[in-house]
């Protein structure tokens, strides 16, 4: 059992705390299912005001042409979501096609945003990217509240993120041989 007190009093240590819990709960683990599971539950629990936290997989296509390149629905918190966005559609999309972090104060300003649920006013999007470049997926956060990530938010996520990305990617997510 893992049991996590999260107690920070400001951003930068409260991630700091969330990203030493996620190297530990994906520590020796190789499969990126489980790890990209906890890593949802985790953030999920630690993080006020969120109605939706998890991971959305790159599951290929043509990375030379952008062809048919899309993302498929990983492990999750939250509501039933939306199963495949396609590289550049909506926020997730757009971190996928940049590989730049997004974070969006208004959802419903953002082009082509994708409303898996109505509920949803903020989002903070981080992309993966393995050692040797290979985007794995995309962590995504929503927020009922306008305005609800900022600078400190997305620093946390993508440090958080670079700690454990290879942990992430450890199986054929992408196709990795070819
Ligand atoms: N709103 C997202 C879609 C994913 S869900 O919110 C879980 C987007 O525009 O990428």
């Amino acid at each position: 059992m893992y049991d996590f007190k999260i107690e920070a009093a400001d951003k930068p240590s409260l991630y700091a705390e969330l990203t030493e819990a996620a190297d530990a709960l994906t520590a020796g683990e190789p499969d990126a299912i489980a790890n990209m599971a906890n890593v949802a539950a985790l953030l999920w629990e630690a993080l006020p005001d969120l109605n939706w936290a998890g991971f959305y997989r790159n599951v290929g296509g043509d990375p030379s042409t952008g062809s048919g390149q899309e993302l498929v629905l990983g492990p999750f918190q939250g509501r039933p979501a939306c199963i495949r966005i396609p590289f550049g559609k909506g926020v997730c999309g757009a971190a996928a096609a940049t590989r730049e972090p997004q974070c969006v104060a208004d959802v419903h300003a953002f082009p082509g945003h994708i409303a898996c649920d109505a509920a949803s006013r903020s989002e903070l999007v981080v992309p993966i990217v393995a050692e040797g470049g290979t985007l794995i997926g995309v962590l995504d956060l929503d927020s009922p509240l306008p305005g609800r990530f900022d600078a400190e938010d997305e620093t946390g996520c993508v440090k958080l993120i670079q700690r454990i990305a290879a942990r992430l990617g450890g199986m054929a997510l992408v196709n990795v041989d070819g």
